[in-house]
């Protein structure tokens, strides 16, 4: 099973009344370990979450916190690109280097990287901290 199979399964369980659109995420921790993630929508709109985050919430849950690999699939025209909000959360775990595979139900497929989806992203050097 691919890890767009585990997004393309995980898709099915979406709760999505609003806008209808289901989408399905699956990563890759460092261990080999997949997790995954729908999205869930709410009658409150901006309440609703992303199959990314839900993906992001259950790996962390697990106790990993390092991504080395990204599926994301939906029923779209194009392959499915995550949201802002959701780039800037698989950045906080995935590096540059980081493959995201977007797909479309009708089999398309585009990979692209982190640093391609986020480029100049927002990060620890920036707190300036450390
Ligand atoms: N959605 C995701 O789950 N991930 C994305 O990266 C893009 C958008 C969801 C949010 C909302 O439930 C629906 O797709 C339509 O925007």
């Amino acid at each position: 099973m691919t890890l767009i199979d585990d997004a393309r399964a995980i898709r099915e369980n979406a709760y999505a009344p609003y806008s209808g659109f289901k989408v399905g995420a699956a990563i890759r921790a460092k261990s080999g370990a997949v997790f995954t993630g729908c999205n869930v929508e709410n009658v409150a709109y901006p309440e609703g979450t992303c199959a990314e985050a839900g993906a992001v919430a259950a790996m962390c849950a697990a106790g990993e916190y390092e991504i080395t690999e990204v599926a994301v699939v939906a029923d779209s025209p194009h392959p499915v690109t995550p949201c802002g909000g959701c780039r800037q959360k698989l950045a906080e775990f995935a590096t540059s280097h980081v493959p995201v595979t977007l797909a479309t139900l009708d089999g398309q497929t585009e990979i692209m990287t982190m640093a391609e989806l986020l480029p100049g992203a927002f990060g620890i050097k920036h707190l300036g901290t450390s």
